[in-house]
Formats: structure tokens, sequence, C-alpha cells
């Protein structure tokens, strides 16, 4: 399916300035169709819009509309029938596990002990520590001598920000690998307890620097594509 709608069909309904607003990047939007109506019946491919469109069936204002339009090569009869096959057994979100995408970089054995440097700063005052995140991890260490007090683990890849809560009772990381994706990790400081990661998985993307407004409590990640 996404094979069919990459060759023929995104250059027009992909989700930036979609034709009619039918997005066809991906299932949700492509079952929630576009400005017609429902583009898929589920077990119906005969009464499916998109069907009757790359068959050139569909009739609007005594125009016969055919997906791809103009002199654009149809589809194959096979692409037509394997899209129907799907249509009728359902038109079930397919299960394919997010694919874990590792960031391909060749393996350089270092020859001496590497550094991890700081890549984010936060100082707690009322619990005078300092956690400094480095690649993936953050350390709690005293802010008077340096002293390392806890490690937290995660989040993946670099650690960009760092930031404690208002009252200083809890501690948040933002990490991530650059096009593969990020998290955001939230631990209590007293006994370093992991209490949520809020994983950034589906857009590739990485969290980059936290604002906190003091007033509201409110957290917010600026994401970098
Ligand atoms: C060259 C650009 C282009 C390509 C490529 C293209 N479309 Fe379209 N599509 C359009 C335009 C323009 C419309 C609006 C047609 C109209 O009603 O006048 C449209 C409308 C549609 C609609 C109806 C949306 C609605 O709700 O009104 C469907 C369904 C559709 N296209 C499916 C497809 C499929 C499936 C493919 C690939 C096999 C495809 N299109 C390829 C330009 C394109």
């Amino acid at each position: 399916m996404d094979a069919i709608f990459s060759r023929h069909c995104l250059d027009c309904h992909a989700s930036q300035d979609p034709e009619h607003g039918l997005v066809l990047e991906n299932y949700e939007a492509l079952m929630k169709g576009g400005e017609t109506g429902p583009a898929i019946v589920a077990e119906k491919s005969d009464e499916s819009l998109l069907i009757q469109m790359v068959e050139g069936r569909f009739e609007k204002e005594g125009k016969i509309k055919v997906m791809p339009p103009g002199k654009r090569k149809k589809l194959a009869p096979e692409e037509i029938a394997a899209l129907r096959a799907w249509i009728d057994a359902g038109a079930k979100e397919p299960i394919t596990p997010p694919i874990a995408r590792e960031l391909s970089v060749p393996r350089i054995v270092p020859k001496a002990t590497p550094r991890n440097p700081v890549n984010a700063l936060a100082c707690s005052a009322n619990a005078r520590l300092v956690a400094a995140g480095r690649y993936g991890q953050v350390q709690l260490q005293d802010a008077k001598d340096f002293r390392l007090i806890r490690t937290l683990s995660g989040p993946k890849g670099n650690v960009n920000t760092v930031l404690f809560s208002p009252n200083d009772s809890e501690v948040f990381a933002a990490g991530g690998e650059p096009a593969i994706g990020g998290e955001v990790r939230q631990w209590r400081v007293a006994d370093g307890e992991l209490l949520h990661t809020f994983p950034v998985t589906k857009t590739p993307f990485m969290p980059w620097l936290f604002l906190r407004m003091p007033q509201s409590w409110l957290l917010a990640a600026m994401i970098r594509k």
C-alpha cells in the first residue's frame, strides 16, 4: 500500500498541501478521507471512493475523475487488485512494528577512555545539587564539591537539556538522537526513582530545550526537527 501510494499519489496527497484535504501518508489520514468524505469503505472496495477514482469510475459534475489525474501513469491492474484485497479484508491497520532505527555510523574503537562531555547543566538551590546532562545519563552532583550523588540513566542519546521542577523535588531531562527520536524523563530527586518517560518516537525529532514558566508550572519542550 505504502509503496503504491508513494509511487503514484504522494506528489499531490502528502501532508503538506494535500489535494482536496486527502493525505495518503499514513493509515489514520487515509481512513479519515478528504473533502468529499471517506476514501475507504472497509470491506466494500466497490463503494470506496479511492477505488472508484483509480478505476476511473467516479463522476462529479458530469466529469470523470481519475486518479492519478491527467497524463500520469495509471495504476496497474495488480496494484488496484492489491488495494481492493486490502479493503475487502477489512482495511485493517497494517501491523508493522515500528522499525527500530539505529544511527548508522562507523564503529571507531577509542584508543583512550573517551570523555563523556556535559551537554546541559541545571542547578537547584534548595537541594544544593547540580544536574549534568551527558550522553545517555544525568549525573546529580553536590553543588559544593561536585561529589557524585547518583547517576540517572537515559534518555537515549545525548541529553540536551536538564531542569529541576520549581520546588526542586523532581528533575527532568530530554535527549535523543537526531532523525531517530527522543525522550523526556522525569525522576524524583530524593531517591532517583524514574517517575515518567515520555517517548517521542512517531516522528523523528529530538527534544532540545526546556522552558519553565515559574508561575504556571508549565513545561515546554522545544523540539528540533
Ligand atoms: C497530480 C496530482 C495528483 C496525484 C498524483 C494524485 N491525485 Fe488524487 N487528487 C488530485 C486532485 C487535484 C484532486 C481533486 C479532484 C477533484 O475533485 O477535482 C484529488 C482527489 C482525490 C481523491 C478525492 C478526495 C476528496 O475527498 O475529495 C481521492 C480519493 C484521490 N485523489 C486519490 C488518489 C490516489 C489513490 C492517488 C494515487 C493512486 C492520487 N489521488 C494521485 C490530485 C492528484
